[in-house]
């Protein structure tokens, strides 16, 4: 089985808990764009569903498939988020943002009832920070974040696309910084948060109910 069946294996499995008139939080990235074709098709063959995407780029291919779609603050709670990781481990704590939409995407998971996350088998990991950190900061502040993750010793490196600084869909920058060798990941994101500037990091520690992973013999989920 490859990554990208294995992906799709899990959207298959994660869309089963969509009921109708359900609103839905929709993720980003490879593994989310599975869930979407298959919330598009629960809404061609007839179910009523009012979708809440996590960026720009969901949000056009929502509104391709003709899924209905609201801001959050049309709504008062999202009933279930379906979206990816770049690594879970088995406490259910997350590194996400790989894609850039990390900090739509913490807000959507905060304000899920339900929040599910899907990944292929290689998601999965001991210990979280093989995949750097991303941390959405505000341009204006950005020199000051980098000098102070670097004497953090988070080897930050400032995301780049076509030779140009990394601009999220809230026109913020990304430093990706590691984290391998920090053990206390709540800590680090209390520490992170309080740096003015700093808008997001990309842990999600505890927001997941359930981790849907791709895997030959059948998809595995963890409650
Ligand atoms: C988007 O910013 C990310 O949080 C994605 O959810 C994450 O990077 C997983 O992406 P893939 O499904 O493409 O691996």
């Amino acid at each position: 089985m490859t990554a990208d069946q294995e992906k799709q294996q899990a959207a298959l499995e994660a869309v089963k808990f969509i009921k109708n008139n359900m609103v839905v939080g929709l993720g980003t990235g490879s593994t989310a764009k599975h869930m979407i074709l298959a919330v598009g098709d629960l809404v061609k063959r007839g179910m009523n569903l009012t979708c809440v995407p996590s960026s720009e780029a969901t949000q056009k291919i929502a509104l391709e498939l003709g899924i209905k779609i609201v801001d959050l603050h049309e709504i008062d709670k999202i009933d279930i988020t379906i979206d990816g990781a770049d690594e879970c481990d088995e406490n259910f704590q997350l590194i996400k943002g790989g894609g850039g939409a990390l900090l739509r995407e913490k807000i959507l998971a905060w304000n899920t009832k339900y929040n599910i996350i899907i990944a292929d088998s290689s998601k999965a990991v001991k210990k979280l920070g093989a995949f750097k950190l991303p941390i959405e900061v505000i341009p204006f502040a950005t020199k000051q974040i980098l000098n102070f993750l670097e004497a953090e010793n988070l080897q930050p490196i400032q995301r780049t696309k076509d030779g140009q600084p990394y601009s999220t869909d809230e026109n913020n920058y990304i430093i990706d910084v590691d984290i391998f060798k920090i053990e206390d990941l709540k800590a680090l994101e209390i520490k992170l948060l309080k740096v003015p500037g700093i808008v997001e990091t990309g842990l999600f520690l505890d927001t997941t109910n359930l981790i849907i992973l791709g895997n030959e013999s059948g998809p595995i989920l963890k409650y």
